[in-house]
């Protein structure tokens, strides 16, 4: 009898899987809703050494008729690569002698690795303690660049594209083992004209699982998400004392009848109870007289939500941000912002940020030059920057990798945008230094360009209504005259005009600027995401000299001429660029050598002379303006 329990209890548990599998196999590329701060839910860290293969022909994904592998074929690098006998001929395995950091991009960490672009298999195996009782479990990427292929035991968990944000995979409790979990995961950083960012980019395209991995254990039915912003302010005036807030509450499965939801604000004795509706409940709340969240006062309060079986917390900022008629208005104040736009990397170790640490060097830097604004160009950072911002009042412009010449007819490319649009919105719209969502970089105006571009902007606006939207509009320079008007058909739907402009650099010489004047027939702010010349750190010679510190130096005296003669409805620059960065574009064999070096920090960290032109401009426009 106890036999035929066991027997029934195993074939349940094979049943269960076979079930699970099936829904797999059917959805095996949907990604599950992402599940949002996932630093303070239970989790096994997966961070540390992985052992790899790289595998440039995909030998471990196709055989030799280039057909995919089935999924239990030894051959595939999925699969375990034990021998089970000595007879057994395998030609793959997974050993301590090639390993690589997570997190971290493979680029830096091999030579051979400098310039690769194709697909390496990370493999990490991990025990665990499993937790009786209903729980459920994820896999959680920070970011893997560009295609990952998870599989965990030799079964695939799903498949996700995009470099720079966040997805999770659910794990059948069945699947996972307390001893000798077998997790790869293929990663692919090839670059494909119907991708986002497509085929060029002024970037270096680091490969790897760049950002964190874990293991998520959440309850049965969980918290999955959860957002609460002080409500969109249109009237220009300062927010009450006690605000109005709204927001949603998304479970991972309709709430069973009854359940209820606390939303508590402890540091504001504020607690309210509200009846879950399905899987995702808003919020209206009439929040007590607090401090709002700003530059000079980046006040964060704990909020916790609860239901039965979960809790979860997190560190909130309430602040009203708008465009108002040509103003930006922080908290009803107008807002300047002296911005700077940074790449995502450590130019002194070559490498993609992925740190605490790195977050604070660059925020630092950035501060050190007078900011109180960084644009995190051109695709969304690590969380932790975003974070450190919330908590050093640093404003943020966060942007998808829609760059350049994206494919802006086809609707898959389109879904694809979507995709990372949401991702980004979704991890970080608790941040109350994220103030606007931009939906691309320099792309070519066109009917398709505007549509596909109108199209984000809507979604950006349907997933989040309480920040700007905006994009990086360019400039035709061929066009350029004195009086130049940035009239792109885009800047319609926007609610910051921003562009990039080089004069002095891709347009004539810094003198240029004297006689140049920027405008835009839309009634709204005007905003410079872009401005800068390269210079070799240390390379000094006359200003006429381009590269050298001098040339840099006269090419921001000229711009910062021309920004205090723009109109009122100028509101801010975010110079191109904070540091030095590798780009496969800058081959100029004496002052860049891979290098953009439009940075006001040499990739060493040391200032150049223009730094000191700008942050003389930014203090001085501190005094004026505040903030
Ligand atoms: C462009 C682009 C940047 C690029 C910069 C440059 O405007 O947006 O990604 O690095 O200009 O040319 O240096």
């Amino acid at each position: 009898m106890r036999m035929l329990i066991q027997l029934n209890i195993r074939t349940m548990k094979k049943i269960f899987l076979l079930l699970w599998m099936i829904g797999c196999s059917w959805s095996a590329f949907a990604q599950s809703n992402l599940i949002s701060n996932t630093g303070a839910r239970k989790a096994l860290d997966l961070n540390g050494k992985w052992q790899y293969i790289v595998d440039p022909y995909e030998t471990g994904f196709y055989d030799y008729r280039y057909k995919e592998l089935k999924e239990t074929n030894g051959d595939a690098y999925w699969n375990t690569d034990i021998q089970a006998n000595r007879t057994e001929k395998k030609e793959h395995g997974y050993v301590d002698k090639y390993s690589l950091n997570v997190p971290g991009d493979w680029n830096h960490q091999q030579p051979e690795f400098t310039f690769y672009e194709g697909t390496v298999w990370y493999k990490k195996s991990f025990d665990m303690v499993k937790t009786a009782g209903p729980v459920k479990y994820y896999l959680y990427f920070g970011a893997v660049n560009y295609r990952a292929d998870v599989y965990l035991n030799g079964k695939k968990l799903g498949m996700h594209k995009g470099g720079f944000t966040p997805f999770n995979f659910e794990v059948p409790s069945a699947l996972l083992k307390e001893k000798g979990n077998f997790l790869v995961v293929k990663v692919d950083n090839k670059r494909y004209a119907e991708e986002i960012p497509t085929l060029n980019t002024d970037w270096w395209n680091y490969g790897g699982i760049t950002r964190e991995v874990k293991l998520l254990e959440v309850p049965d039915t969980f918290i999955q998400n959860f957002v609460l912003q002080l409500k969109k302010n249109t009237t220009g005036k300062a927010p009450e004392k006690s605000p109005e807030a709204e927001g949603w509450v998304q479970l991972n499965q309709p709430a069973a009848a009854g359940e209820m939801i606390t939303v508590e604000i402890p540091e504001l004795k504020y607690k309210k109870e509200i009846a879950a509706t399905g899987d995702k409940t808003a919020l209206q709340l009439k929040l007590p007289k607090l401090q709002f969240w700003s530059v000079e006062n980046p006040k964060l309060y704990q909020v916790i939500v609860r239901t039965k079986n979960d809790r979860i917390q997190d560190k909130i900022g309430f602040r009203i941000i708008e465009a108002h008629g040509t103003q930006v208005l922080l908290n009803g104040k107008p807002l300047f912002m002296r911005g700077v736009s940074i790449h995502g990397e450590i130019p002194q170790e070559v490498r993609r940020a992925y740190s605490h640490e790195d977050a604070a060097q660059l925020l630092s830097q950035a501060r050190e030059l007078g900011c109180n604004m960084v644009r995190l160009a051109h695709y969304p950072h690590d969380e932790k920057i975003t974070r450190l911002a919330d908590s050093l009042g640093v404003l943020v412009w966060s942007e998808i990798p829609v760059y350049w010449t994206i494919d802006f007819k086809s609707k898959e490319v389109l879904e694809k945008a979507k995709g990372q649009l949401e991702e980004m919105i979704m991890r970080d719209h608790n941040r109350a230094s994220v103030i606007i969502w931009s939906v691309g970089n320099e792309t070519p105006v066109s009917p398709a360009r505007t549509d596909f571009m109108h199209h984000l902007l809507d979604k950006a606006r349907e997933l989040d209504n309480t920040r700007m939207v905006s994009a990086a509009l360019e400039v035709n320079y061929s066009a350029l005259n004195d009086k130049n008007v940035i009239d792109d058909p885009l800047g319609e739907f926007v609610d910051l005009v921003a562009f990039n402009e080089y004069l002095g650099w891709y347009g004539g010489l810094p003198d240029k600027c004297r006689t140049t004047s920027w405008d835009t027939p839309y009634n709204k702010p005007l905003f410079i995401s872009e401005t800068g010349g390269d210079a070799k750190g240390g390379f000094h010679a006359d200003s006429l000299t381009r590269f050298s510190e001098e040339y840099q130096e006269w090419y921001y005296k000229e711009q910062i001429a021309m920004f205090k003669r723009m109109p009122p409805k100028f509101v801010g620059i975010s110079p191109w660029v904070l540091a030095d960065f590798r780009s496969p574009r800058r081959n100029n064999p004496y002052y860049q050598e891979g290098w953009n070096r439009k940075g006001f920090y040499d990739d060493k960290g040391n200032k150049k002379k223009a730094f000191y032109v700008m942050k003389a401009y930014y203090d001085e426009m501190k005094k004026k303006k505040g903030l």
